[in-house]
């Protein structure tokens, strides 16, 4: 051998879903999987003008490095949207590496870090990196539960990490009264909050609730990104801190990548700056709640009873109960073998996992497979449930 792994690398294991999607390439098994947006999302052509006009008026600036804190213009939209200064907004490589710099200013091995219950995998697998304690909050079906984060479950914490809007894996949304709680005890304790909203334009009617960060500026850092508006290949997400805490980051990003791509960051500044998403966001939010429905409907016709899931008012996905002794990991091998996949519930717990649920991702699925593929989960199911109230 030519090498030796760090200890970090040896502790590294292959996320459960990547596994599971390997599976799902097939082009016959009907995948509620995969976390991906639709590409019928994608605005194609107006990245494609963009581009061109990237080229025209400034083709060498957009092909030379840029600053670590981003492109200026784009941070100033960014900044706008969000109403707060530039100085607070920082490009990243996708709001994934946003995650994995947080872990490296913020987490020290073993230092206590906050989680919902469950988590987006993508960010336990960026913070376990820098091998941090998580410690699970108590949530219920409106998310974090404010009065879980008492003194004894805070001590210590370098932040907790939220995700407020159509959560990844749930789909649910906090309510307003309860993300005020939540910051006010947050900030009470002294514990950062990051706040990750991918989802939070994807609200079906359009309706936007306060962001965290809107709450208290100075004790949440909040991240964003374009994959879920525009498309994620251009890898562009942001992340909005405290002047002095973003001073550090930088150094960390300039380590990690310099700069996220000019040309990236030039496009999607020509993409959004006249108003792109104010047409674009509402036929994205239309397409999905059309998928949402189209899988609500075949759930509701197809599910044994004792199976519950939830009604996602926005975002990519539904979150299933199944009922006792079913463990979603068993069934996925009978679904798989009929050609459906979904995503256990297991891999989203940091702590005590609940076997019982799992994640249906609806969005990249035509609503007629959709309906093929609820029809055979409910007969794996009943299946299932038949097998093992013969062996009682
Ligand atoms: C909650 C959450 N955060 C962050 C990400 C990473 O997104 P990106 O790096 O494409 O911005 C995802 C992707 O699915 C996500 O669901």
């Amino acid at each position: 051998m030519y090498w030796t792994l760090s200890r970090r690398a040896e502790q590294l294991t292959s996320s459960a879903i990547r596994e599971i999607l390997k599976v799902t390439e097939r082009p016959e098994v009907i995948s509620f999987a995969g976390g991906l947006p639709s590409p019928a999302s994608f605005p194609v052509e107006a990245i494609e003008q963009a581009c061109r006009r990237v080229f025209v008026d400034d083709p060498h600036g957009a092909l030379q490095y840029g600053p670590t804190e981003g492109y200026g213009p784009l941070r100033e939209w960014i900044a706008a949207r969000h109403g707060v200064a530039a100085e607070r907004v920082m490009l990243t490589t996708g709001s994934q590496q946003a995650l994995d710099l947080l872990g490296k200013v913020l987490i020290d091995t073993g230092a206590p870090v906050l989680v919902e219950t469950p988590t987006y995998l993508g960010a336990l697998q960026a913070f376990s990196m820098f091998e941090p304690r998580y410690v699970s909050v108590a949530s219920d079906d409106l998310g974090l539960v404010p009065e879980a984060m008492t003194p004894e479950v805070t001590r210590g914490a370098r932040f907790l990490y939220a995700q407020p809007n159509f959560q990844n894996p749930t789909g649910r949304r906090m309510p307003v009264e309860r993300r005020r709680a939540l910051v006010e005890t947050a900030q009470a304790r002294g514990v950062l909050i990051v706040e990750d909203d991918p989802y939070g334009e994807l609200s079906y009617d359009g309706t936007q609730l306060p962001s965290l960060l809107s709450m208290n500026p100075d004790g949440v850092v909040r991240l964003g990104t374009f994959s879920k508006v525009l498309a994620p290949g251009m890898r562009l997400g942001y992340l909005i801190a405290p002047p002095a805490l973003l001073r550090k980051i930088a150094q960390a990003k300039q380590a990690a990548d310099l700069h996220t791509p000019s040309f990236t960051q030039r496009v999607a500044y020509e993409t959004v700056r006249d108003g792109l998403l104010d047409t674009h966001l509402p036929k994205i939010r239309a397409l999905y709640a059309g998928q949402c429905q189209a899988m609500l409907d075949a759930l509701g016709q197809h599910m044994p009873a004792g199976v519950h899931w939830n009604r996602p008012e926005g975002g990519m996905f539904i979150w299933m109960r199944l009922p006792d002794p079913l463990d979603a990991s068993t069934v996925l091998q009978q679904a798989i073998e009929r050609n459906v996949a979904y995503v256990p519930g297991a891999p989203f717990y940091a702590n005590t996992t609940d076997p019982r649920t799992l994640r249906l991702a609806f969005v990249t699925v035509a609503s007629e497979r959709i309906r093929q593929g609820v029809a055979v989960l409910g007969d794996c199911l009943q299946q299932a449930l038949a097998e093992t109230a013969a062996a009682h």
